[in-house]
């Protein structure tokens, strides 16, 4: 018989050590996996209660209604109306200003007054409007002529039953006409 299988013979003779758990240990996994098994319980509603809103779609604005129809005319009018807002947990109905009248052809649109420069309000005044703070003037159409890079936005406007709606805020087309 050679060496090797005695080798052999003497290891498999070497008796098994069975590693077993101290009272220590399974204590320490025990209550381990308890305690992260209860937090995450705790945690999941607490984290979906600070996120939820912000996962949830956005709903489109509303259609506001701000004003007859037979009331608009081509002389620029300012119309206030308010909206309401969800912004996460928040909400609120904050007042909103429209300068409402009718282009060339006749179509009604709505612009926002917020001056393109700085944010101050433009006001109509006779023949363009003008902003108080630096100067900046607009066409009736809501085109910048002096001081403020960009035209002044414009509302969606939907007619409905007689009534002017206003939504979305957006870039100025009447301008580009
Ligand atoms: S904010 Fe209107 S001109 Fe500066």
């Amino acid at each position: 018989m050679s060496e090797n299988s005695k080798d052999s013979k003497s290891h498999s003779k070497q008796p098994v050590v069975k590693r077993e758990m101290s009272r220590r240990q399974f204590l320490s996994y025990t209550l381990g996996g308890t305690g992260g098994f209860l937090a995450a319980g705790l945690m999941v509603p607490m984290v979906r209660f600070a996120v939820d809103p912000v996962l949830q779609p956005k709903k489109n604005a509303d259609w506001v209604k701000v004003v007859e129809e037979s009331k608009v005319t081509d002389v620029p009018q300012s119309f206030k109306f308010s909206v309401h807002q969800v912004d996460g947990w928040y909400e609120s109905d904050p007042e909103l200003e429209a300068w409402i009248s009718k282009d060339k052809a006749g179509n009604i649109f709505a612009l926002n007054p917020t001056c393109k420069h700085l944010g101050c309000t433009v006001n109509w005044e006779k023949t363009e409007y003008h902003c108080p703070c630096h100067g900046a003037r607009y066409t009736k159409e809501g085109k910048n002529l002096v001081v403020a890079p960009l035209p002044l936005d414009e509302y969606s406007v939907k007619i409905d039953k007689g009534f002017v709606y206003v939504g979305q805020l957006h870039a100025n087309e009447t301008s580009k006409k």
